[in-house]
């Protein structure tokens, strides 16, 4: 193997920075499928019934959810995006879901999801209009978060078009308050940071204090390159996000869009193993009335679930890359750790990549035990520091495993000072 010098990179890994949201939820990564990617503004119920925006799509998605294991796998919420409401708020200035659509209104439509043990997600926008054109929230904060409680929902996506950017620190945090005075917990999702990032640097402090999860970069698109952009975005700006992160509060990098058309399955499961690495909300949007079984499996694997919810809450990063590779390492909870290793090749066939030259390989002093998660699942035995183990990575696939060391003394990994260093595999 040629002398390949990888970039090591160790961030401080105290606890996050700044207190949570302190409305008790997403103690975890929100687990759910969300309607944007797969659907977007399909609003032609006449000729495309199935797939426009309207009351029986959710329905039907959270029948799924029920009969095919996703509520039991974790997911939970299901969640509408823009394009749901009339063009007109109603005589007491309320929104008001689109008659024809949501010919029940969108109260009737929590009570369904509720029925079947889910909870409902709302979008709403903080600007005069929504990004699809309908009505915004601005200067109706109370009332929308008070309609949003009396229906019963539980989660609220807020994107942020069509708002001065200047003024979205302040409806942010306003809404956040709103929702907080109706008494009901609501889970806020944000995007906040994203409109503000080609201004200047986020306050991430304000916003761990104000939402739940907060997408920092571009909508994702059905393609391997937008994974990718997402990908590099979070490792180029990790030292100023991957601290926020915690119990309660999460960067998200959008949705999963696993099961649809422009991934390959290797480059699924390199999106499904990020995601979890990166403690991101795992929110789908798919079709889970038809969808592959080997993306099923995948968005449904217990051990990568597991990496996603870990109760430590702990983002990871990239913390090498070289030889178009990348490694991705997640602090877990009882002292383990949990290992991506992205191969960025898009020519040739697998590569091996020698696991013992990954910076958290120094849980394996003296020795560690290794369960392989991705491409397949096994059981790697007791490694020791000088393990000889090679993985074989598809292009653009992704190894995923488990480190728990053997050992009696913590390993060093815990250490909080910044440290750049360079090893050479
Ligand atoms: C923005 C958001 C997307 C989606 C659309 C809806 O682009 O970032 O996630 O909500 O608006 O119009």
């Amino acid at each position: 193997m040629s002398k390949t010098v990888l970039l090591v990179v160790s961030l401080s890994l105290m606890s996050p920075a700044s207190e949570a949201l302190d409305n008790g939820l997403a103690l975890k990564p929100t687990m759910g499928w969300l309607h944007w990617e797969r659907f977007m503004c399909n609003t032609d119920c006449d000729t495309d019934p199935d797939n426009c925006i309207s009351e029986r799509l959710y329905m039907q998605m959270a029948d799924v959810m029920v009969k095919e294991g996703w509520k039991e796998a974790g997911y939970e919420y299901v969640c509408i995006d823009d394009c749901w409401p009339s063009l007109q708020r109603d005589a007491r200035g309320r929104l008001q879901a689109d008659p024809k659509r949501f010919p029940g209104g969108i109260k009737k439509l929590a009570d369904y999801v509720h029925s079947k043990g889910l909870k409902l997600g709302i979008y709403a926008d903080v600007g005069e209009k929504t990004c699809a054109g309908y009505p915004g929230s601005l200067g109706y904060y109370e009332t929308d978060a008070q309609t949003f409680a009396d229906w019963d929902v539980d989660l609220l996506k807020f994107d942020g078009c069509n708002l001065k950017w200047t003024l979205l620190g302040e409806g942010y945090i306003n809404m956040s308050k709103a929702l907080n005075r109706t008494g009901k917990s609501i889970l806020y999702s944000c995007e906040w940071p994203l409109y503000e990032w080609p201004f200047q640097k986020p306050n991430y402090t304000a916003i761990r204090e104000t939402c739940n999860h907060w997408r920092n970069f571009d909508d994702v698109f059905d393609s391997w390159s937008s994974v990718k952009s997402i990908l590099d975005w979070t490792a180029s700006h990790q030292d100023t996000v991957v601290p926020s992160a915690g119990p309660g509060g999460w960067n998200d990098p959008d949705m999963l869009v696993i099961g649809n058309f422009g991934l390959s399955h290797d480059q699924q499961e390199s999106q499904m193993a990020l995601w979890a690495i990166m403690a991101a909300p795992l929110l789908m949007s798919n079709d889970l009335r038809d969808i592959c079984p080997r993306s099923k499996q995948l968005l449904q694997n217990k051990r990568i679930i597991e990496i996603s919810q870990d109760p430590l809450g702990r983002q990871g990063y990239r913390t090498a890359k070289g030889n178009s590779f990348e490694v991705w390492e997640r602090p877990l909870s009882k002292n383990r750790l949990a290992v991506a290793v992205l191969n960025k090749q898009e020519i040739g066939g697998p590569r091996g990549f020698a696991i013992s030259s990954v910076p958290g390989w120094k849980y394996c002093d003296p020795q560690c035990n290794v369960t392989l998660i991705l491409p397949q699942y096994k059981e790697m035995g007791v490694q020791a520091k000088e393990s000889k183990l090679i993985l074989y990575v598809n292009p653009s696939g992704t190894a995923l495993l488990t480190v728990t060391p053997i050992s009696k003394h913590r390993p060093h990994w815990r250490k909080t000072s910044a440290k750049h260093d360079q090893i050479i595999l």
